[in-house]
């Protein structure tokens, strides 16, 4: 152990594992208790979006706390969720105006959670009690929950838990880099999406409740966004079913790849959307399901009761925190500067492309991720056993550098990657450093 970390009484992730004790932050930066400096490339897994150590949220949290911290949902609302609901509404694809609502959570899994169940008494409130399944796809994550888990196509993150969660189905990501069909782009016609047609003509599609999908796929596969035509397909494809679709922008939404919401890169209108992550970017747990006007409608001329919920959904703090961030975003238009400064990163880390192991530098905005190959001419990954995107990241954080590894990116086991997503503060020089860290660990890692 190094004098930044300590004897613990907590359940770490990973229990023989020292962890350097967090003391502080500023920007793009986190400092621990030896005082050792970090450069948060991974703004701890694309939660970071205004930076750390901003003080005015914990004030603007503190208030909302001295005034009244709780109040149990099914008492009373609360004036920041209120708020805050309209404001995400507002920077929502446009079918979320007029009538659409806001569900709060405590974080990702919960919406995702909240999502399926939503999906699934949609169509009992609708008298069609025969569709449950949510379809999802392969290479996806949604969630550390077991329903969360059911419907993540995350090959490593399911397996402990196969026995325990349901299996809906799940159809082809849309991945041209490793396509699973083995076609090009434009050429494919997007075959990928064609799979969900395909799977609902072979698999009863009318006990199908929902699709969910990331349009930027985050963890699994190392910011792979979807090709343009995609999402218009997978829309088309789900109304001639009769079936919800579900964007799950818990990484992707608030901003992290230069536009409010991941889907209106492409105009897509989801009827669900699922955020978390930078919503309060940290400082609060929190996250949300955005629910389109139609659905709303048909749970008020139902029964006008969902049967879910959560002691802490929508708490008063946490969406106190979550107002708090918007208008810091606000204020600097940081929403506006995502894209110019993912492009400086983009063209700081690009030099890394021309390295005979790195297959791919890719991403959206904020949300960017570098994919390593043994063979760039065959795109055929390092064996599993090789730990590539760790022992790259170990080689970074010589240099004080966090990044998020990802492995399984080709098949669930084999495939590394590592994701870039740093607080929307970052500033040239710090993509440089950023830069600089993994070209050190490239050379270090491949060396021999
Ligand atoms: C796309 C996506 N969905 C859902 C989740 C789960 O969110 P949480 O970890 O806040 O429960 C994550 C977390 O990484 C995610 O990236």
């Amino acid at each position: 152990m190094t004098s930044a970390t300590h004897a613990t009484s907590l359940f770490s992730r990973h229990l023989r594992k020292p962890y350097p004790v967090a003391v502080r932050g500023q920007g793009c930066w986190i400092v621990d208790a030896s005082g050792r400096r970090y450069l948060d490339a991974s703004g701890q897994a694309a939660v970071v979006s205004i930076g750390h150590g901003i003080a005015e949220i914990g004030r603007a949290m503190a208030e909302q706390s001295s005034k009244i911290a709780f109040a149990h949902t099914t008492q009373f609302v609360s004036e920041p969720a209120e708020k805050l609901a309209a404001r995400v509404l507002a920077i929502a694809p446009a079918n979320f105006r007029n009538g659409g609502r806001v569900y709060f959570t405590s974080g990702g899994s919960e919406a995702t959670e909240t999502a399926i169940k939503l999906a699934r008494q949609y169509f009992l409130e609708t008298k069609q009690p025969l569709r449950y399944r949510v379809v999802s796809r392969k290479q996806s994550y949604h969630g550390s929950t077991l329903g969360a888990m059911s419907v993540s196509g995350n090959v490593g993150r399911r397996a402990p838990y196969a026995p325990m969660i349901p299996e809906w189905g799940h159809v082809a990501p849309c991945f041209c880099y490793h396509c699973p069909f083995d076609k090009t782009y434009p050429g494919c016609n997007v075959a990928c999406a064609d799979d969900l047609d395909k799977f609902l003509r072979a698999n009863d599609a009318s006990s199908v409740a929902a699709f969910l999908f990331e349009p930027v796929v985050g963890a699994t596969l190392g910011a792979a966004p979807a090709v343009d035509g995609y999402t218009a397909r997978i829309a088309e494809i789900c109304r001639q079913n009769g079936i919800l679709v579900i964007a799950d922008e818990v990484m992707t939404g608030m901003g992290r790849t230069g536009k409010p919401f991941a889907s209106s890169h492409w105009g897509f209108e989801p009827d669900i959307i699922l955020t978390g992550k930078g919503i309060a970017s940290g400082y609060a747990p929190l996250g949300a399901v955005l629910v389109a006007p139609h659905i709303v409608d048909a749970f008020e001329r139902g029964t006008a009761t969902f049967m879910h919920g959560f002691t802490y959904q929508a708490h008063p703090v946490a969406t106190a925190a979550g107002n708090a961030v918007f208008d810091y975003l606000e204020a600097h238009q940081l929403f506006e500067g995502v894209a110019p400064a993912g492009e400086s990163l983009y063209k700081a880390i690009a030099k890394l492309a021309s390295h005979p192991h790195v297959g791919q530098v890719r991403g959206l905005g904020l949300l960017q991720g570098v994919e390593f190959v043994k063979d760039k001419n065959t795109r055929e990954p390092f064996p599993k056993d090789a730990g590539i995107a760790e022992k790259i990241r170990l080689a970074a954080l010589e240099n004080g550098v966090l990044l998020y590894p990802g492995q399984g990116t080709v098949d669930g086991s084999r495939g590394d990657h590592i994701l870039l997503a740093p607080p929307f503060v970052i500033k040239p020089e710090e993509g440089e450093l950023i830069a600089d860290a993994l070209c050190y660990a490239v050379g270090k890692v491949f060396a021999a």
